[in-house]
């Protein structure tokens, strides 16, 4: 893994950004995984800015949202589609054909999952995955226990996601109960993981992930077993972490490393 900790989280935001532009500009044909939540929010707010101010290009990019409240049509404004419109989509060049989030209200969800899944491989894998990370250690809606081998399907959401994410809906009991969610071995398909958290209340679950044993119970640790997987912290996500000197001489060599590269005469 590569940790990549920031002063503050407008500043790993940007970073996390600048990897999900960085890419689009290299490979205008990608396939992006997008998550919803506050983590995300400013990193599309900037990948706005460079679409508007820079002309980052999203017409040929494909996307697939990691998971749907079950039960909730995409005008909701709850809904992780609508979130995905109001927060990214409608303000870029992203053509709509290419937009897929799981659809909360399939009759068969069975068969659905099973159709996301080949949608997902159809257009070639996820090139680049960005998670955000649960206070419980979860990525997309994997809950502790998770099988970490798991596909998209339906999870029944534990009491303290639910407590979680109460506080966009009137009150906890409006929060749906179940979501359609990619599995744990669906996100480790992918060619790139960007995990981003900010804040002190994920430092536990940062720390479990980077450097606690992997284990069901804490299923962002499975992306211990990922050979790509790049993890953009605020200080005090990072709060926790034991071996933070070190990920940060890392991160030192590896800029100049990459530094040096980029100046490198082209060519010659
Ligand atoms: P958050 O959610 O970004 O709103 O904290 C993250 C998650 O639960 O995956």
């Amino acid at each position: 893994m590569r940790i990549i900790i920031e002063q503050n989280p407008e500043a790993a935001s940007i970073r996390a950004a600048g990897w999900i532009s960085q890419l689009i500009r290299k490979k205008p044909k990608c396939v992006l995984g997008l998550a919803t939540g506050s983590t995300p929010l400013a990193v599309y707010g900037e990948l706005i800015r460079q679409h508007r101010e820079e002309d980052l290009d999203w017409s040929q990019v494909t996307s697939f949202n990691l998971d749907e409240y079950v039960g909730l049509p995409p005008t909701h404004p709850q809904s992780y589609r609508y979130f995905m419109d109001e927060n990214l989509f409608r303000h870029i060049n992203i053509p709509t054909q290419n937009v897929n989030v799981p659809d909360g209200r399939a009759l068969d969800f069975e068969r659905y999952c099973r159709t996301y899944e080949k949608l997902i491989q159809q257009a070639g894998g996820i090139d680049l995955q960005l998670l955000g990370i649960g206070a419980d250690g979860h990525i997309a809606f994997n809950e502790p226990g998770s099988s970490l081998g798991s596909r998209t399907r339906i999870k029944t959401l534990t009491r303290k996601t639910i407590e979680d994410n109460a506080r966009f809906f009137e009150s906890p009991s409006e929060v749906p109960r179940m979501a359609i969610t990619m599995g744990v071995g669906t996100i480790l398909d992918s060619r790139q993981c960007l995990l981003l958290a900010t804040g002190g209340h994920k430092a536990e679950a940062v720390a479990k992930t980077v450097e606690g044993p992997v284990t069901s119970q804490i299923t962002a640790s499975a992306l211990q077993l990922h050979r790509d997987v790049v993890v953009v912290l605020d200080e005090s996500a990072a709060a926790l972490l034991q071996r933070v000197d070190y990920y940060r001489e890392v991160e030192q060599v590896q800029r100049e490393i990459e530094s040096a590269f980029v100046s490198e005469p082209s060519g010659g």
